[in-house]
């Protein structure tokens, strides 16, 4: 008997608690990730040339530096032992030799795998064999893993992650563990201790403000944020998913304003494009580091809707560090509209700031005056305001 009550002490806090890596994520991961342009259609070479176009755009040194193989890359079965194994056609030279190719070229090296029995593609899920995968992984130099929900049967999320979430943090390599369970069971709730980020929605389409059946315009996704805010920080943020910037659903301005409004609900940036081929409109997107510093500010503060829209005129705000703010005017309506704003009637507005324009890239005003613009339809006017002492 008591050896038996022994045992429980010693067994219980292993189920109960969960174990993650501190501080790998001060501020929301960035990166690309395969799934949004190449879904299967992945191999070496097109994660090698990824990472060379990463790095000639001045993305890597931009902060991109996960880069993460989604669904698809596994083997249809594992092997006779029962370990996970690569798609020897997709990746001849193996996991562990790409991890380390990825590694030499400054980059964080991210892979996908599932909760269930099997990956969203029918390719083999981790249920039943967490612990030994969690140790191929680690073993390949993986930093970074997006864990699915497809076909997870009667499993329930949280004990699922979080058995994953402690293999991962039992074989010693510090590995960003990104919950992909797309805010069913409101992950925001219990993932703070399991993950460093959940995914807060289905998938995202590319596109404003379509809705297929198991995807959806950023718009809608961003609405579907409001009230989140207070779940993320510091190693714990909210995912509304990966970014459709660069895909041709997207006008230059929508994606424009889909990137400034991803940072100001801090989100993760994970390009989703193919990066070879990118214009310069595109690429000025997603290298602007004014623009990245809104998300990636030191203070960790998720960003949220200031107003009740009417007729489509939003404001989102998010708090900085030194006292500043970013405020994103965004015209969520097919029509454009003339703007206007006091200052005075923002209550976050206290003395007088500095108006910087983001995208404009120049400083337009103080708080001290109002301030009128023209905002075209799905369009945004990116401001950060800088206290005048
Ligand atoms: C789910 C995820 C996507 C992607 C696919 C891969 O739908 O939400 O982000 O990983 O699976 O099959």
């Amino acid at each position: 008997m008591k050896r038996f009550a022994l045992l429980l002490i010693l067994v219980l806090p292993v189920c109960i608690f969960a174990e993650k890596f501190k501080g790998l994520a001060p501020t929301p991961p960035m990166g690309w990730n395969s799934w949004n342009t190449f879904t299967l259609k992945i191999d070496e070479n097109l994660i090698k040339e990824t990472a060379e176009a990463m790095i000639k755009s001045g993305m890597r040194d931009a902060g991109y530096n996960y880069i993460v193989i989604d669904d698809g890359w596994e083997a249809m079965e594992r092997d006779a032992q029962g370990n996970i194994m690569a798609d020897p056609n997709k990746f001849p030279g193996g996991m562990k030799a790409l991890g380390d190719y990825l590694h030499e070229k400054g980059f964080k090296f991210g892979i996908h795998n599932c909760g269930g029995t099997k990956t969203c593609a029918g390719f083999p899920g981790g249920r039943g064999h967490e612990f030994e995968d969690a140790r191929t992984y680690a073993s390949w130099g993986v930093d970074y893993i997006k864990y699915d929900w497809c076909n997870h049967g009667t499993a329930n999320a949280e004990e699922t992650y979080r058995t994953m979430g402690n293999a991962l943090y039992a074989t010693g390599r510090p590995i960003v563990f990104s919950l992909c369970e797309w805010g069913t069971t409101k992950p925001w709730e219990w993932g703070r201790d399991i993950g460093h980020l959940w995914r807060t929605t289905g998938d995202i389409a590319d596109c404003y403000d379509c809705q297929e059946a198991y995807a959806m315009g950023w718009k809608f996704i961003l609405a579907s944020q409001v009230g989140l805010e207070r779940y993320a920080g510091p190693d714990h943020w909210n995912d509304p998913d990966m970014l459709e910037v660069g895909n041709k659903g997207l006008s230059l301005p929508e994606a424009r304003a889909h990137f400034s409004l991803w940072c100001i609900i801090a989100a993760p940036l994970m390009a989703g494009n193919d990066v070879r081929n990118m214009t310069d409109g595109v690429r000025d997107i997603f290298t602007n580091r004014e623009v990245i510093a809104i998300d990636q500010d030191p203070l960790g503060k998720q960003g949220y809707q200031y107003n009740m829209p009417i007729g489509g005129k939003e404001i989102w705000v998010k708090e900085l560090s030194n006292g500043c703010w970013a405020v994103c005017f965004f015209n969520n309506s097919d029509e454009s509209f003339k703007l206007r704003i006091n200052w005075s009637h923002l209550s976050f507005v206290k003395g007088s700031y500095e108006i910087r324009d983001l995208w404009q890239k120049k400083v337009i005003g103080s708080t001290d005056k109002n301030f009128a613009g023209k905002l075209p339809a799905h369009n945004v006017i990116l401001l950060k305001l800088t206290p005048i002492k």
